[in-house]
């Protein structure tokens, strides 16, 4: 048997959702580039395009808006479960466990049009909900569940501080929500999609897609990303730091590299220049400077091997200048990329896909005598 480690250009589903084109770094949704989305649309819209094909008119908006608000409200035995996590939990673990908990009940779901055009918009609701609920109870303040703003980003950024959140940082969320929300079939995607085939529930197969997406290879590269930035600490100190760790220690550059691309990510250059745009004071100015001055070694030894930043280098600059603490950025990816795990799994059911059931090779031992302790 041939093996594919990693499952390394193995195709396990068609899809008209993300087109990528690793080679020339190009992005699109259902057609739409990538840089046009970001500008020109709401994360309302992008899920509806997402999850029914073509982007809403008014009046689908409001009805889809409407349906996600619904969501809101999480349910008491969740709000529940939140509470009862430890203090220090990262906001991702808060995720994944509020999920699996709202998967309660959901038992016989059944993956058809009808139920994902309800129960979709009710999850991206809910997700909005919990990933807030985990960053007040890392913050140690009080639940406040989302309430309805002209927009999901803003809804979501009332939720998570107290007082007034600037426009800018709406217009920021909002950018990073659609940049987030789909990228073809990466571990978390194809988990929830082997989860999906075996017709298991929409809220654990999320769950499970949350647990793939948690390490520092995949959605956990924008925190591990930050947290070289502020291992570094000084401008002064990327030279260095850079020749110790990266070129001696050969230590892998995170938020650098990529399965697919084999150029620069197009992604990244939209949230470094939000990361730009929001690095104001003094702090923010320097830990820009140091992820400019990184990117730059990065890319000086890493390009002729086609290793090029991707999405998780300055997402959490930007993260951080909302006011988003280093632990918030992997549920901050989960929150948008919510959409894009369940218009794959939608898509895998609804073109006939069947259980996830690969083989494994196997070079283990031949047939022995068994002789248990009880015998010796
Ligand atoms: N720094 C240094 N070397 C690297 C890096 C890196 N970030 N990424 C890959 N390489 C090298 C690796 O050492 C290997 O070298 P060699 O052939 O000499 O042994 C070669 O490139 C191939 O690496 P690989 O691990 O086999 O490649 P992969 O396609 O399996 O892994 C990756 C892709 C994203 C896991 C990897 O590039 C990586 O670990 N990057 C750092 C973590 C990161 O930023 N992840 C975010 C990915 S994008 C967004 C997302 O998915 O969330």
């Amino acid at each position: 048997m041939e093996i594919s480690n990693g499952l390394e250009d193995v195709c396990i589903k068609n899809t008209a959702l993300t087109f990528i084109d690793g080679e020339k770094g190009v992005l699109r949704y259902r057609g739409y580039g990538i840089k046009d989305l970001v500008e020109k649309c709401s994360y309302e819209e992008v899920s509806f395009l997402m999850l029914f094909g073509e982007l809403p008119d008014r009046k689908e908006l409001a009805q889809f808006t409407s349906d996600i608000q619904k969501g809101y409200a999480l349910p008491e035995f969740t709000r529940r479960v939140i509470s009862s996590l430890p203090d220090d939990s990262d906001a991702l673990s808060v995720f994944e466990t509020a999920f699996a908990s709202l998967s309660c009940g959901e038992d016989g779901f059944v993956w058809s049009r009808e139920n994902i055009a309800r129960k979709a918009p009710e999850a991206l609701g809910r997700a909005s909900a919990v990933v807030a609920a985990a960053f007040r109870h890392m913050v140690d303040k009080e639940m406040k569940m989302p309430v309805p703003t002209d927009s999901y980003a803003g809804s979501f950024l009332n939720a998570c501080f107290d007082g007034d959140v600037s426009r800018q940082s709406v217009t920021v969320m909002n950018r990073a929500l659609v940049l987030y929300a789909d990228h073809e079939v990466p571990a978390s995607t194809t988990a929830a999609i082997v989860s999906c085939s075996t017709l298991s529930d929409m809220y654990s197969s999320i769950a499970a897609a949350v647990a793939a997406l948690k390490g520092p290879l995949h959605g956990g590269a924008a925190e591990a990303a930050y947290a070289q930035f502020e291992d570094i600490g000084s401008p002064e100190n990327v030279d260095s730091w850079f020749q110790k760790n990266v070129v001696e220690g050969r230590r892998r550059l995170m938020g650098f590299g990529h399965r697919v691309y084999r150029t620069y990510d197009p992604r990244m250059a939209i949230f470094k220049s939000m990361a730009r745009e929001l690095s104001t004071s003094a702090e923010e100015k320097r830990t820009l400077e140091i992820a400019e001055k990184l990117e730059k070694l990065g890319v000086e030894r890493f390009s002729p091997k086609q290793i090029f930043p991707n999405t998780d280098f300055y997402s959490g600059t930007a993260f951080k200048c909302i006011g988003f603490p280093i632990h918030m950025f992997t549920a901050l990816f989960a929150l948008s990329r919510t959409v894009g795990w369940i218009a794959h799994m939608s898509e895998y059911i609804e073109n006939g896909g069947r259980i996830m059931r690969p083989r494994a090779n196997y070079t283990g031992h031949g047939p022995r005598v068994l002789q248990s302790a009880s015998q010796k």
